[in-house]
């Protein structure tokens, strides 16, 4: 399927990160994806989408759902969107805690979080999967721009910029929020 802006609810549409995923999965061609964050299913439609441009791979797309305290999906309306769009057959949704992910991190030749990350978050997956990334897997996440790390929330809740993280990384596309690669 050729890359068109989901029409899904998420704060990434005035940007391009979601293009540039759309092309970092085509130019990859992970058999296996893992998306930890998929809040309403944009991102995880993007990444389907470059899949069944592909005609092969699947992702296993995690969130919790209405277990976050915050703005949160419902499991429900997440997977209404994925079917809307028919791409159904290249994803499966499960409710699913980063932290738990990590303590016991499944294969994969691509992984994409966005959990509201954070220096922490950042350090904490890079420790998990860097002998992975040595291997050869690629693990993106939203976020590593400066400008990313000046939103309002990292301060008012004294978040750990990911600017700050020890891992190293780079940043991919630098419109906001922004898109980097671990590693
Ligand atoms: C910024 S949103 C993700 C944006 C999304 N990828 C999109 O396409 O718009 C963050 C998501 O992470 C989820 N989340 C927060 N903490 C989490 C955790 N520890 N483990 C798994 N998911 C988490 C939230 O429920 C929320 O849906």
């Amino acid at each position: 399927m050729q890359y068109t802006d989901p029409d899904i609810e998420s704060s990434y549409h005035t940007g391009t990160i979601g293009k540039t995923l759309y092309e970092q999965v085509l130019k990859l061609k992970p058999q296996k994806i893992v998306e930890i964050g998929t809040l309403h299913g944009y991102t995880t439609v993007i990444m389907a989408m470059a899949l069944d441009e592909l005609g092969e791979g699947h992702i296993n797309a995690y969130d919790l759902f209405e277990e976050y305290p915050y703005k949160h999906p419902t499991f429900e309306g997440t997977t209404k969107n994925i079917e809307r769009y028919g791409l159904s057959k290249y994803v499966t949704l499960a409710k699913k805690d980063l932290d738990s992910w990590l303590a016991n991190p499944e294969d994969f030749d691509m992984l994409y979080f966005d959990i509201s990350n954070t220096g922490d978050t950042v350090d904490a997956v890079y420790a998990s999967v860097k002998d992975r990334i040595k291997k050869g897997a690629i693990v993106l996440f939203e976020g590593g721009s400066k400008e990313r790390d000046q939103v309002e929330w990292i301060s008012k809740y004294n978040k750990r910029p990911i600017g700050e993280a020890k891992a190293p990384y780079t940043v991919i596309d630098s419109s906001f929020p922004s898109l980097s690669m671990l590693g």
